[in-house]
C-alpha cells in the first residue's frame, strides 16, 4: 500500500508574517490527520520561519524549486543543499517553470538528480497543455516528460520519488481533470514508462499525485482512484479550511 501524500503548492502568495500565519491556522488539524503524508510550500523566504513552525510535527516542509549548480555565480538561485537544510521535499518542473522561466526535460533531469544527492524528495510535475490534449498528444507529452525526468537515476530511487501529473489546462482554471481519466493517463503514461525503463516494482512503488483545480469538493473522487495517491494543491491549499478538507479526503 502507498501511503497518499498531499501537498500545499503555495507559489508566490506570502511573505514571510502570512506564511507563519497561515501555518498556525494549519497546523492542529493538519497533525490530527493520521495515514497521509502532508507537506506544505511556501516560497523560499518563508522555508526558515515555516520550518520552525513545523519541527517535530510530523508535517513536511518543501521548496518550489531549486538549482542543480551545488554553488557558484548563480545570481538569484538556490542549491540543492540550501534548500536541505530547511526541506525534506521539492517540487521540480512545475508547468508554470516550464512556462515561463525556460524549465526544460533536460533542465528538470538535472534538477532531480542534485535533489536526490542533497537528500531531498523530488516532487516531479508531468502534464500536457491544452492544446496538446486537443491534439491528441497527451499520451507520448507525458511519457516524454516522465522518461527525460528520470533518466540516469537507478529503480530504488525512482521507488521513492513522487510524481504530480497536472493537466496543465486543469491548473488554477476551476477545470479539473475527470478522475477516471486522470487515473488511466497515470497508470498508462507515468507508471507504464516507469515500469518499461525501471521495472514493475519501482512503477508500483512510485507515488503518483494528481494536480489541477483539486477542491474539498472533488478530492475525495481523485484520491480514490486507484493509481493516484493524493494529490499537489495550488489555489485551494492557501485557505486553511479547504487544505485541511483536502487532507482529509486522502484519508480514505
Ligand atoms: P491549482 O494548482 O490547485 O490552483 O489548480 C495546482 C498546482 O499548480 O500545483
Amino acid at each position: 500500500m502507498r501511503t497518499p501524500i498531499v501537498a500545499g503548492n503555495w507559489k508566490m502568495n506570502n511573505t514571510a508574517a502570512e506564511a507563519r500565519r497561515l501555518t498556525y491556522e494549519l497546523l492542529t488539524d493538519l497533525q490530527a490527520v493520521q495515514g497521509v503524508e502532508r507537506v506544505l510550500c511556501p516560497p523560499f523566504t518563508c522555508l526558515q520561519a515555516v520550518s520552525e513552525l513545523l519541527h517535530d510535527t510530523g508535517i513536511g516542509l518543501g521548496a518550489q524549486n531549486l538549482h542543480w549548480e551545488p554553488k557558484g555565480a548563480y545570481t538569484g538561485e538556490v542549491a540543492a543543499a540550501m534548500v536541505a537544510e530547511f526541506c525534506q521535499y521539492v517540487i521540480i518542473g512545475h508547468s508554470e517553470r516550464r512556462a515561463y522561466f525556460g524549465e526544460t526535460d533536460e533542465t528538470v533531469n538535472k534538477k532531480v538528480h542534485a535533489a536526490l544527492n542533497a537528500g531531498l524528495t523530488p516532487i516531479i510535475c508531468v502534464g500536457e497543455t491544452l492544446e496538446e490534449n486537443q491534439a491528441g498528444q497527451t499520451a507520448e507529452v507525458v511519457s516524454r516528460q516522465v522518461n527525460a525526468a528520470l533518466h540516469g537515476l537507478e529503480a530504488g530511487a525512482v521507488s521513492r520519488l513522487i510524481i504530480a501529473y497536472e493537466p496543465v489546462w486543469a491548473i488554477g482554471t476551476g477545470l479539473a481533470a475527470t478522475p477516471e481519466i486522470a487515473n488511466q493517463v497515470i497508470a498508462d503514461h507515468v507508471r507504464g514508462p516507469i515500469a518499461a525503463a525501471f521495472g514493475d516494482q519501482a512503477a508500483q512503488a512510485v507515488r503518483v499525485q494528481y494536480g489541477g483545480s483539486v477542491k474539498p469538493a472533488n478530492a475525495r473522487a481523485f484520491f480514490s482512484q486507484p493509481d493516484i495517491d493524493g494529490g499537489l494543491i495550488g489555489g485551494a491549499s492557501l485557505k486553511a479550511a479547504d487544505f485541511i478538507a483536502i487532507v482529509r479526503a486522502a484519508t480514505g
